[in-house]
């Protein structure tokens, strides 16, 4: 079953108002792969600027994070109906930069996620190993631990996109090979046949994250299991539209 390639960019702490305004008219102005599905996540205070200014566009906007209760007295937080309000229409969850740096634990992210679900977000789910658990042999148990706490939560799972992020490969320059990505993402659908059935894994969305760049991204795409990128800092250059373009 074909699935609609997917390339995000994740723009996370970065830019102005003025920066995000030329990287939406670069947007704007390319010519994108109209197979591709393409979604920005700008950061929670840009999101509408970038919204507004996509509008007309195929682009679609993603928030880098949210909180799972719907209101109350969480300051700081942006929650999943704030989202759903703004028609904001998906959401990045477990980012590993969440996990590792805000101690977001896999029960919090699965929370989040069902939550985001249930306020009718679509969600980019973030999982991965880091270093030490790849050289120990551990990465898939890593992946398939944080895939069962959100299947724990979460049944029906035809609006999330998976977005495998070895946490070596990002912001590193160290991109993993087109055969170590292939390797996990096949072992990410095989979890899905058997946790979720075979048709999910069918059509469950697996991207690749982690240095994913203009010149790496032609070899990736065409792995079997890779069906796009979530990038960071080339989602802030000019080289996004190659990414996006990357079947070409
Ligand atoms: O979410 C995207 C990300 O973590 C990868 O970042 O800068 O390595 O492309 P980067």
């Amino acid at each position: 079953m074909a699935r609609t390639f997917f390339v995000g960019g994740n723009w996370k702490m970065n830019g102005s108002l003025e920066s995000t305004k030329e990287l939406t008219q670069t947007l704007t102005s390319a010519k994108l792969d109209s197979n591709v599905e393409v979604v920005v996540s700008p950061p929670a205070l840009h999101l509408l600027t970038v919204q507004e200014a996509l509008k007309g566009s195929s682009v679609k906007v993603a928030a880098q994070n949210a909180y799972h209760k719907a209101s109350g007295a969480f300051t700081g937080e942006i929650s999943v109906n704030m989202l759903k309000d703004a028609s904001i229409p998906w959401v990045i969850l477990g980012h590993s930069e969440r996990r590792t740096l805000f101690h977001e634990s896999d029960a919090q992210v699965a929370e989040k996620t069902a939550a985001a679900l249930a306020a009718d977000l679509s969600v980019i789910l973030c999982i991965g190993e880091t270093l030490e658990q790849r050289e120990a042999n551990q990465t898939v148990d890593v992946v398939v631990r944080q895939l069962d706490a959100v299947a724990a939560q979460v049944k029906d799972w035809s609006k999330i996109v998976v977005a495998y992020e070895p946490v070596w490969a990002i912001g590193t320059g160290k991109v993993a090979t087109s055969e170590q990505a292939q390797e996990v993402h096949a072992a990410i659908r095989k979890w899905a046949a058997d946790k979720l059935g075979k048709t999910t894994a069918e059509t469950l969305r697996i991207i690749y994250g982690g240095s994913v760049a203009g010149k790496n991204c032609k070899e990736l795409a065409q792995q079997p299991d890779i069906d796009g990128f979530l990038v960071g800092g080339a989602s802030l250059k000019p080289e996004f539209v190659d990414i996006v373009n990357a079947n070409n």
